[in-house]
């Protein structure tokens, strides 16, 4: 006889323990174990929440190099059967090897789970019959769990799920996750003292009144917001290092349709647009995105979304400015060119109309659509396509924990009919669907690579990019990582194309993420190593630090309503000179649609406290030697990073810490 000696792991965290009898089988190239219950010293403590427990399985021989265990548990007659969340399991074998299993899935059923070593394999390397078997069985279980749905015609795919229980297990939210988000989301309007305005529904009639709303919850970032919302330098800035840092591009032409004159902008003929474009000073926001989308009624009143297009020149002292603002796409005499010079209640009412555009640019296209819906895409695909125990699988998991289920809690809380964003913004409700639309087959791969998207934007050079300098970075420490691990399994661009399952992942993002489209440019199929890495870092990038990049600051910057308001109740002024305080206080949303989305921006930049940073690895995916060093290797170069961004932040009066990595989160998850 000899003894293998296993190990079983169970997590450490709340519910994780089983009384149930846990029986093991382990099967090796030359043979298999019997099925063998673990019971011990121990007795029914061997499996609760944290516990090591240790067992001896003997075999009449060697069952040679293992291949997988076969784990079940079984209810004893008087008790229910429960649910078991084992992190790994570890087994010595007769000739010294230590085999790790990872497991960090929940098993809720009596029947039997299959789980591979943590040595990666991809399926061309998987040389037994068996291990590819359990592949097999293990893909056909998850296509059945990851089922692709249709949110609506001309939006990426989304995973079918009827209600939350519905989602599998190992996808869901901690219960401490759970507790918190509820938590928040329930008593968002009570914490800001807001309770009693959630059903009025009269306008602002004065400032202070705002004011004294905002003042029970601020962070320093938005009471830096509420003085100096007014100006232009604060309004240029929120370009470049505001939640939508993705929109402004430099203007070497003017559009057509957006005829501003040197005369209006340099009255005093102290330069020219064409100079000043020339020297590369001059930006543009083109929000037609939103032309024409239906907006929203909101308390039975009307609302207004502007299309609006904004110029902005980069002044001496390296301030981005705004020169001039038509709201309307179509020049027309009752579309005026807004300028600085103006009264000042024309000019900020402009900006106010801007602002509040860009809260529909900024959370449909740039944060729901371009973070949450597209890290949904890769999840589901991953899931449905690659088995646990490929590399890419160990890779990218971490990167994808809880995005199912905080979508699904988008789609049934904010976004459906009775949903805060459909009743409560501008592009609530049909709007929202054709704005979605539109942005989708705008989206191009080059767009979600930050290098190509900054370049072909003309933004290489403006100074105080922060967006720009911590986010390229970022991408260079993530592609190195990504580089290493991949390179470890696929030796050459052969290996890659041999790949099957990854082919399908690659397809399926192609299909049910952009729908066909070739000209997004994103592949469908891989043919080299570097296309591979490339799309991976993309993945890990969008997921993590783009989605931080324009989902922290949501408080900051709209926490105090008049920088971002999330509607507007009356039109554009046609002609200039004719507004006055009151003209912005009855534009305004009105109050109950302020309190409303000062509680959702609040939920949203929230952290949970189970909140797991960029390269931090809490499950150990991974066994083998070389990618464990990858993974403190990327630590290491993460924490250089941050520690640069804060020192750097310690000059700013405004310090950017959207994409310091210590602040970043490994996936989408709020
Ligand atoms: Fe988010």
């Amino acid at each position: 006889m000899v003894n293998y000696d296993v190990t079983v792991f169970t997590a450490n965290r709340i519910a994780a323990s089983t009384f149930n009898n846990v029986f093991i089988k382990l099967v090796g190239r030359d043979g298999e174990s019997e099925r063998k219950w673990l019971i011990g010293l121990r007795g029914a403590s061997a499996f609760v929440k944290g516990a090591t427990a240790s067992f001896t399985v003997s075999c009449p021989a060697s069952i040679g190099k293992l291949v997988l265990v076969e784990l079940d548990k079984q209810r004893l007659l008087l008790f229910p059967e429960d649910s078991w969340f084992p992190d790994k399991v570890e087994v010595k074998s007769p000739e010294g090897d230590i085999y790790t299993f990872p497991i960090y899935r929940w098993i809720t059923d009596s029947e039997v789970h299959r789980f591979r070593g943590g040595a990666a394999l991809t399926v061309f390397a998987d040389d037994h019959h068996l291990g590819r078997y359990s592949r097999q069985l293990e893909l056909q279980q998850r296509k059945d769990d990851y089922r692709w749905d249709v949110y609506a015609e001309g939006l990426p795919h989304n995973m079918k799920v009827d209600d939350p229980l519905s989602l599998p297990c190992e996808v869901r939210f901690s219960f401490t996750k759970t507790t918190e988000f509820f938590f928040t989301a329930g008593t968002g309007l009570t914490e800001l003292q807001l309770k009693g305005l959630s059903d009025c529904e009269e306008s602002w009639t004065n400032f202070e009144d705002i004011d004294r709303v905002f003042c029970c919850k601020t962070t320093p970032i938005s009471e830096y917001v509420q003085r100096h919302w007014k100006e232009d330098a604060l309004f240029g800035y929120q370009y470049l290092n505001g939640v939508n840092p993705m929109l402004i591009r430099r203007c070497t032409a003017l559009p057509q349709n957006f005829p501003v004159t040197d005369k209006m902008v340099f009255p005093h003929g102290q330069s020219s647009l064409d100079n000043e474009m020339k020297r590369g000073n001059i930006f543009l926001c083109d929000y037609k995105r939103l032309d024409g989308a239906q907006p929203n009624t909101i308390n039975g009143k009307k609302q207004y979304l502007m299309a609006p297009l904004v110029l902005l020149q980069k002044s001496p002292d390296d301030k981005l400015m705004p020169i001039a603002i038509q709201l309307k796409q179509e020049p027309a005499d009752d579309n005026p060119i807004f300028l600085p010079t103006d009264s000042e209640y024309d000019w900020l009412l402009a900006k106010i109309f801007v602002r509040s555009a860009d809260f529909s640019e900024h959370q449909l296209n740039v944060h729901l659509l371009r973070t949450h819906l597209l890290a949904e895409v890769f999840a589901v695909s991953l899931l449905r396509n690659i088995p646990m125990v490929h590399p890419l699988y160990k890779l990218l998991i971490p990167h994808m924990r809880y995005t199912m289920q905080i979508n699904f809690l988008a789609r049934r809380t904010l976004i459906s009919e009775d949903g805060v964003f459909t009743r409560f913004s501008a592009s609530g409700g049909e709007g929202m669907v054709t704005i979605l639309r539109r942005s989708l087959s705008s989206v191009t791969y080059s767009s979600l690579c930050i290098s190509e998207d900054i370049a072909e934007r003309g933004m290489e050079s403006i100074p105080n990019y922060y967006y720009r300098d911590d986010g390229l970075r970022l991408w260079d420490i993530i592609h190195r990582f990504v580089k290493g691990i991949l390179e470890f399994y696929y030796k050459n661009d052969s290996k890659v194309q041999q790949d099957s399952e990854l082919q399908k992942w690659i397809l399926d993002i192609f299909e049910h993420g952009f729908l066909s489209q070739e000209c997004s440019g994103i592949p469908d199929r891989f043919t080299t190593m570097a296309e591979l890495i490339k799309f991976v870092t993309m993945v890990i990038f969008t997921g993590s630090a783009q989605h931080a990049a324009v989902n922290s600051g949501q408080f900051d910057y709209g926490g105090w309503m008049p920088n971002t308001p999330i509607s507007l109740k009356r039109p554009p002024p046609t002609e200039k000179g004719k507004s006055s305080e009151d003209t912005i206080l009855s534009t305004l949303p009105d109050v109950n649609v302020t309190a409303q989305g000062m509680a959702t921006m609040w939920l949203l930049s929230q952290q949970s406290s189970d909140f797991v940073p960029l390269g931090q690895y809490p499950e150990d995916h991974f066994s083998e030697q070389a990618p464990c060093d990858l993974i403190k290797e990327f630590q290491k170069e993460l924490e250089v990073l941050s520690a640069a961004i804060k020192a750097r932040n310690k000059h700013l009066k405004v310090p950017y810490t959207y994409m310091d990595p210590e602040e970043v989160e490994n996936s989408v998850a709020i």
